[in-house]
């Protein structure tokens, strides 16, 4: 059995409820309310120079966060030609700097809730969750790297996504740490100040120079690089599916065909109430699953089908749920919803809702703080998930009913998206969720819980179809993707 740091499976928890712990937690994090921090390029241990430019608070735009500078090309070139494997240490060394990084992140908690609150808009329970499934990546690939019997590829560009800027950051790190690859990590241009922290905690915790270069910037310049540059061996990447397609177009155009590319992308998903389900655990679910981390998780539920004899049940229960959540200020501590990323991202989605707005289909609108990037927690009325042309990042809610005769009609549009990330279900007969999980293709499905919030280890996290590559995230399948595929003898 795999044993996560010090006898613990997975990450201590942060009860938000605990008086003591708040007060810890406020003491900790205190410092870092006006802190600037900086990031840049890491190359060879050493920080690079250029033009630093302000990064700010989705909530406040008022609030400096800090400063970054971009990876210039001629930064990407000298991080290619410094990176190596990290081949002088076996599995077991590896395993305890990752585990160490792990727990020098858990003892930093208060600096970097803070932020993730300031730099990614993170509620207190959203960080909570980021950190916990960071330590446990790392944690867990160190522990996996001992199963690994087969040498590392060489250097790995590792391509990150700000909706999740330490836990994703530092799960493609870590395997390709763990496996023995060298990394050039090139986190999203929204978050590099997390990345940088990250990265410095890492290196502190002993991954050798050479072993792990930061190039932030911009994916076009220098994602577009990496990924084209025949020294890597390797891309992981986190980010929308229109990336990983035309990562995918640049690879094979200049990689060594035994290259992989690990994409975990983009879902449409949806979840399935029947007239069966438990209807206040249905809406608890439906809240957390749509508007939790304002919706920009991969996993967060788009589409609700909600069969007809219920629909007005849990939807009424539903607006009474959602005029409960807080909107506002990430840094407090009772906030359930926070901005999102950026102006880019809230004008898309308010653009969506102003189409439905149109054609008279909002069904129900929360309102939101003037300032910052906020979108209201909104409910869209659809006729079916057909009706949605790409995924809507953030906190918005489209609702389609359906009979029950149609429960075969309803998976078949589901699996003609193309998409197959997450899926939920709230009933209580067995044979209906058979009837519809049996031919779902979905890479991970919840029954009768919320669909957000896969847990390293347990729960292996990772699409099908336009959602992602695989291996699962977190799985056991995951580290061999990052090692060649067989052992050949003589071959380092
Ligand atoms: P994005 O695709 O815009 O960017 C992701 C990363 O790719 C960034 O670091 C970006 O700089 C880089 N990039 C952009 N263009 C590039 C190029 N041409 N070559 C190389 N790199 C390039 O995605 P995002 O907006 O940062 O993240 C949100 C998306 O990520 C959503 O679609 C979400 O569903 C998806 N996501 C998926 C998962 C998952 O596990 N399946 C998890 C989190 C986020
Ligand atoms: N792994 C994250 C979740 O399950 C994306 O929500």
């Amino acid at each position: 059995a795999a044993i996560f740091g010090e006898g613990r499976l997975n990450a201590r928890g942060y009860d938000l409820h605990d008086p003591v712990l708040l007060a810890e937690l406020e003491a900790e994090r205190a410092p870092f309310r006006t802190h600037a921090w900086q990031a840049g390029p890491l190359i060879a241990g050493e920080a690079t120079g250029g033009e630093p430019v302000a990064a700010l608070n989705p909530a406040d735009h008022a609030d400096t966060v800090g400063t970054v500078t971009p990876a210039s090309a001629a930064d990407v070139e000298t991080a290619l030609a410094a990176a190596r494997p990290w081949a002088e240490a076996g599995p077991i060394e590896r395993a305890t700097v990752l585990r160490r990084a792990a727990d020098l992140m858990e003892r930093r908690f208060g600096e970097i809730f803070a932020l993730l609150a300031r730099e990614a808009g993170k509620t207190p329970a959203d960080a909570v969750a980021e950190l916990r499934e960071a330590v446990d990546f790392l944690r867990f690939y160190g522990n996996e790297a001992a199963r690994l019997d087969r040498p590392a590829r060489g250097v790995f560009a590792c391509i990150s996504p700000w909706n999740f800027p330490l836990a994703i950051f530092c799960g493609q790190v870590s395997a390709a740490l763990a496996a023995g690859n060298g990394v050039l990590a090139k986190p999203a241009e929204q978050t590099p100040l997390t990345a940088h922290l990250a990265t410095a905690i890492l290196l502190e915790a002993g991954v050798p120079r050479h072993a792990l270069q930061l190039l932030p910037g911009d994916g076009a310049v220098v994602g577009a690089a990496l990924t084209s540059d025949p020294r890597v061996a390797g891309v992981a990447f986190t980010g929308s599916t229109e990336t990983a397609q035309a990562i995918h177009r640049a690879m094979a155009g200049a990689l060594a065909p035994s290259a992989p590319l690990i994409a975990e992308t983009g879902g449409l998903n949806a979840m399935i109430v029947d007239s069966s389900a438990l209807p206040e655990q249905a809406v608890r679910d439906i809240v957390n699953s749509a508007f939790r981390s304002a919706g920009q998780r991969c996993s967060a539920l788009r589409v609700l089908y909600v069969q007809k004899d219920v629909e007005a049940t849990v939807l009424r229960m539903l607006y009474g749920a959602m005029a409960e959540l807080r909107l506002g200020d990430p840094w407090a501590l009772d906030t359930d919803v926070g901005p999102v990323i950026d102006a880019e991202a809230r004008d898309g989605i308010l653009a969506h809702v102003a189409q439905a707005e149109a054609e008279g289909r909002v069904l129900h609108r929360l309102n939101v703080p003037e300032s910052g990037t906020f979108v209201a927690p909104t409910v869209i009325r659809v006729n079916g998930i057909a009706d949605l042309e790409r995924e809507i990042f953030g906190p918005v809610l489209h609702v389609a009913s359906y009979r029950a005769e149609d429960l075969d009609a309803v998976v078949d549009a589901i699996n003609a998206t193309g998409y197959g990330l997450t899926f939920g279900m709230h009933s209580r007969i067995d044979d209906r969720v058979e009837q519809a999980v049996s031919r779902l293709n979905v890479g991970n499905i919840y029954i009768n819980r919320n669909q957000i919030g896969a847990v390293v280890g347990s729960q292996p996290f990772g699409g099908e179809g336009l959602s992602g590559t695989g291996p699962k995230a977190g799985g056991p399948n995951y580290l061999p993707r990052f090692a060649v595929a067989d052992m050949v003898q003589g071959h380092a």
